[in-house]
């Protein structure tokens, strides 16, 4: 979805083009969640009056029309340095409103843009407070829902009852008016130096920076329980005054400097120091402190927000040798499944466990059944026989927005899990708040620390990929495919029936990374089988049983970033209707690996191949028998039948990858998508 990005200077002196370059590189680190436009908000260049003027600049296209943008507009020749400084910065995926510089953020209260916002999420109540703005005399000049925040602020502001009101005390206001979601990073020329931010369920984080020893380590939250009708008067009186030990600044000359951004990975490269702001925090610097408060007490009723020590290093959120950031995760794979095995897996006496689970294991077992719940692929992750077998629970997997859409029965002795790479998706989300109400046991499955699907669930399992930035999963899905296992195993680990079998899925995780090599070093031969399928319209994906997962995601794969179009066909279906698809011109690729389902996949490739189908066949190493009938071969090494998903998903990870750069398009950054979907 959207990236949000700002950065503030307190007695840090940072020229004009330093401060530029600060947001610019903000943004392109989290491009990857939006790529239709972009903009930013800076002091004018003004020296007798630069705080009371704010310049706005946006473009439509990528981050890189913005920064030309930028030199064109600005210069950026000024040598003046600015002590205090407050930029915001934002790179758009479009919701409501085209792609254009109008609808790009920041959006603003009015032409002299004394009050600006970026956004991230979806306000659903935009059109009755647009209706609203627009009786009291707001002109509207985008299309967009979140013109209606900086509107709604200047209004606040142009009817506060004291001279006093503090720019927080503001922004409070406006977000008890706000429907939807939001990440909302504020800046205004009445406040000068001074920002404001919160967030209501879309990611928000602030890193913080000084040479200086800071006065905390944790910032303890103020609140109060307040209802709206005395929110009047609460935003006439200044907010209560916090006294300097519950803000956060650095000790010594107070120089400190604070970035605002959706994921750590535009952050990482300043500091590793940060805070992860919880639904309805309003963070406010205000001459260099930092201060958190909120109207209620938070769902974790945690009484302060701790400065966290993140473990990502700036070398995993850049591109290497690699062309693609896609290419580099699939190539990654080798390590990101060591990763999420790591102090997990005991492969000296067969033992699980899973840290983030183990007080829950007794519930879990007991439950009625496990319902796992996700998008995309995510979605496919979900390796249902495994824990079918595993867990002797009767499974359900659920495509998040159908589940939402089917009303889906859930109690209170059920166990739903939510599987999300990046823990922010908005349909996961909401399933699992609607789980939630119903009192199951829920439990994360995700790979970025902080998201609100990490911190909302009872319990969860971090799959430690490490940070993923191609649109296009990869490395996410087999580290998600891994924990379901490692959950599975967890689970059986006293059933006595299990062990043999237990122990020999526990073998094939040992030997997964060698195994993974062993297909990536395919690559060639797989860019030469995409040499020869560029230019085709379609591609069908066909396999069943383990597999049948491969082929939704090896489909999914291919239609996000080479447009083509794919579909995953569950063998089993063949002969009821996508055998009519088959003929001398169609490419099919068939899963066929030496597992139960074996047979039954002989059985679709005859009858693939009596209709002059020319199948390219995924087949394991020493199959020698569907090699016979394979138009081309892709041979894999073997591994236990419930593992060999993550093999076999691989070469179609390349391929995908081959067949885009081939068709010219741009790899991580497909049209009409972003990494992380906060909107319905
Ligand atoms: C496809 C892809 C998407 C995501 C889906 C859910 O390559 O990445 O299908 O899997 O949008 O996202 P998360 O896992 O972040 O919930």
């Amino acid at each position: 979805m959207c990236g949000i990005f700002a950065y503030l200077n307190y007695r840090v002196p940072r020229t004009r083009k330093e401060i530029f370059e600060t947001l610019i590189k903000g943004l392109q680190r989290l491009e990857y969640r939006g790529y239709d436009s972009a903009g930013v908000a800076i002091d004018g260049n003004n020296n007798e009056d630069k705080e009371r003027f704010i310049k706005l600049v946006k473009k439509r296209g990528k981050v890189k029309a913005l920064e030309e943008e930028l030199y064109k507009q600005d210069g950026l020749d000024s040598k003046a340095d600015f002590e205090t400084h407050f930029g915001i910065a934002h790179t758009r995926w479009a919701t409501h409103g085209v792609p254009s510089a109008i609808n790009s953020h920041p959006q603003r209260s009015d032409k002299g843009n004394e009050f600006v916002v970026i956004h991230n999420g979806i306000i659903t109540n935009y059109k009755d407070l647009r209706k609203f703005l627009e009786s009291k005399g707001y002109e509207f000049e985008s299309e967009t829902d979140t013109e209606t925040i900086p509107k709604l602020i200047k209004y606040m502001y142009d009817n506060r009852e004291s001279e006093d009101t503090s720019f927080s005390a503001l922004v409070e206001r406006v977000i008890q008016q706000l429907e939807g979601a939001f990440a909302l990073v504020f800046k205004s020329i009445h406040y000068p130096g001074e920002a404001v931010a919160t967030r209501r369920g879309s990611p928000l984080l602030i890193g913080v920076r000084s040479k200086y020893k800071l006065s905390t380590e944790q910032i303890p939250v103020l609140y109060r329980t307040c209802n709206i009708e005395n929110m009047k008067n609460m935003c006439n009186s200044r907010m209560k005054r916090l006294d300097s030990s519950t803000c956060l600044h650095a000790v010594g000359d107070k120089a400190v400097e604070f970035f605002f951004a959706s994921d750590a990975s535009a952050i990482i490269e300043h500091t590793n120091r940060v805070i992860f702001l919880e639904d309805d925090d309003i963070a406010a610097v205000t001459d260099g402190k930092l201060s958190i408060h909120r109207l209620e007490r938070s769902a974790s009723d945690d009484p302060s927000r701790v400065i966290q020590t993140l473990q990502m290093e700036l070398q995993q959120i850049m591109k290497g040798n690699f062309s693609a950031f896609m290419q580099k995760e699939i190539f990654e794979q080798p390590e990101s499944v060591v990763n999420t095995m790591r102090g997990r897996v005991n492969f000296e006496n067969s033992t699980v466990l899973l840290g983030g689970l183990k007080d829950h294991l007794k519930e879990i077992r007991r439950c009625r059944r496990l319902i796992i719940i996700g998008c995309g692929t995510s979605y496919h992750a979900a390796t249902r026989q495994v824990l079918e077998e595993l867990t002797e629970l009767p499974v359900m997997v659920e495509l998040a927005s159908d589940f939402l859409d089917r009303n889906t029965p859930v109690f209170r002795d059920d166990v739903c899990f939510f599987i999300s790479q990046s823990g922010e998706t908005a349909d996961t989300l909401m399933a699992l708040r609607y789980c939630k109400e119903r009192r199951a046991l829920t439990v994360g499955i995700t790979n970025t620390v902080g998201s609100s699907i990490s911190r909302e669930t009872d319990c969860g399992v971090h799959i430690n990929a490490g940070p993923e930035i191609g649109v296009a999963s990869t490395k996410a899905y087999t580290s998600q495919f891994v924990s379901l296992v490692m959950f599975g195993l967890m689970m059986s680990e006293d059933r006595i029936s299990l062990q043999k079998r237990r122990r020999e899925i526990i073998s094939g995780l040992k030997s997964l990374p060698e195994m993974i090599k062993e297909v990536l070093s395919l690559d060639e031969k797989i860019h030469d089988l995409a040499l020869e399928l560029y230019k085709q319209r379609s591609l069908l994906v066909m396999g069943r049983g383990y597999n049948y997962a491969t082929c939704l995601e090896g489909a999914l794969k291919i239609k996000e970033i080479t447009y083509m179009h794919s579909e995953g066909i569950l063998a089993g279906e063949l002969k009821h209707g996508p055998l009519a698809l088959i003929d001398k011109q169609m490419p099919v690729i068939m899963v066929i690996m030496k597992d139960p389902c074996f047979t039954k996949c002989q059985n679709a490739l005859q009858q693939v191949t009596a209709r002059q189908g020319r199948p390219i066949i995924l087949c394991s190493k020493e199959d020698t028998e569907s090699s016979k009938f394979a138009y081309k071969t892709i041979e894999l090494p073997h591994t236990v039948d419930c593992l060999q998903g993550i093999l076999s998903v691989i070469p179609l990870q390349l391929l995908s990858f081959h067949l885009a750069v081939l068709r010219g398009y741009d790899v991580d950054f497909p049209r009409n998508l972003a990494k992380s979907v906060t909107v319905e």
